[in-house]
């Protein structure tokens, strides 16, 4: 039987946080194909096979690969960060792989998302708040435009994904009120996690003073800090 491609989530940083099957995969595949910065290469590492950095590599080169290394009868684990279904572009890299009639599996991860929410310490859904997470980015090199103003009218939390360099305008464009707590979690689940703490109002010049540019996640509502909310009843009413 031939060998299939593993979409794998690596997790958000820590390299405990994989899933036991992709730490499995790791450890059986012949060649991992990483990406970049926000996977630590101890996890790329797990396994004894051949290990590839894809930063730069265009999609023709990493189809390139994958196929070669499918065609030789490996094991391929494409490692992406956190969970493979956010920003992480694994629909263009499948149908590249369709087209070579490889199949294909989706192993999920913890996204950076809820490791910034366990650094809070929070919740991101708290009766009696909101019931209601909007993930999301700001428009950038990849994308022309986005609903960030339009999605903050809802009131719900909101994670901003891709957006520390970008704080400024994001919370000049929300229309939460200007005391809404806001949290950005650097690198969230590594040694060197850092969180800032501040409102709407005043978060964006305290990450700017941090330096912190980029692998932030931004949360934004009153989840954040919350002051007071209603029981969830999963614990009975006492
Ligand atoms: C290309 S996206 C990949 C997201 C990933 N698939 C996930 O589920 O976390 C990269 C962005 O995710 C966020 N991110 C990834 N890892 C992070 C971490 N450990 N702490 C905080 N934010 C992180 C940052 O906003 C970063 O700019």
């Amino acid at each position: 039987m031939s060998e299939k491609v593993y979409f794998v989530g690596a997790g958000p940083g820590d390299p405990k946080l994989i899933t036991l099957r992709g730490k499995e995969l790791l450890e059986e595949a012949d060649l991992v194909i990483y990406t970049g910065s926000l996977v630590d290469p101890a996890v790329a590492a797990f396994g004894g096979g051949a290990v590839i950095n894809s930063h730069g590599l265009t999609l023709d080169e990493l189809t390139d690969l994958m196929v070669g290394a499918i065609s030789d009868g490996k094991k391929v684990v494409r490692l992406h960060t956190g969970d493979p279904s956010l920003y992480g572009a694994i629909c263009e890299q499948i149908a590249a792989l369709k087209r070579h009639n490889i199949d294909f599996e989706i192993i999920p991860g913890v996204s950076s998302v809820f490791a910034a929410s366990a650094a809070l310490k929070t919740q991101l859904t708290l009766s009696g708040i909101t019931e209601t997470l909007i993930i999301t980015r700001p428009a950038g090199e990849t994308l022309e435009a986005d609903s960030i103003r339009e999605l903050s009218r809802h009131g719900a939390t909101m994670a901003i994904f891709l957006g520390a360099s970008k704080i400024a305008r994001i919370m000049e464009e929300v229309e939460y009120p200007p005391a809404t707590p806001v949290a950005v979690v650097y690198r969230a689940s590594w040694q060197d996690e850092q969180i800032i703490r501040g409102t709407v109002a005043d978060i964006a010049e305290k990450v700017e003073s941090a330096g912190i540019e980029r692998s932030a996640m931004i949360l934004i509502g009153d989840v954040v800090h919350p002051k007071s909310f209603g029981r969830s009843h999963l614990y009975g009413s006492q």
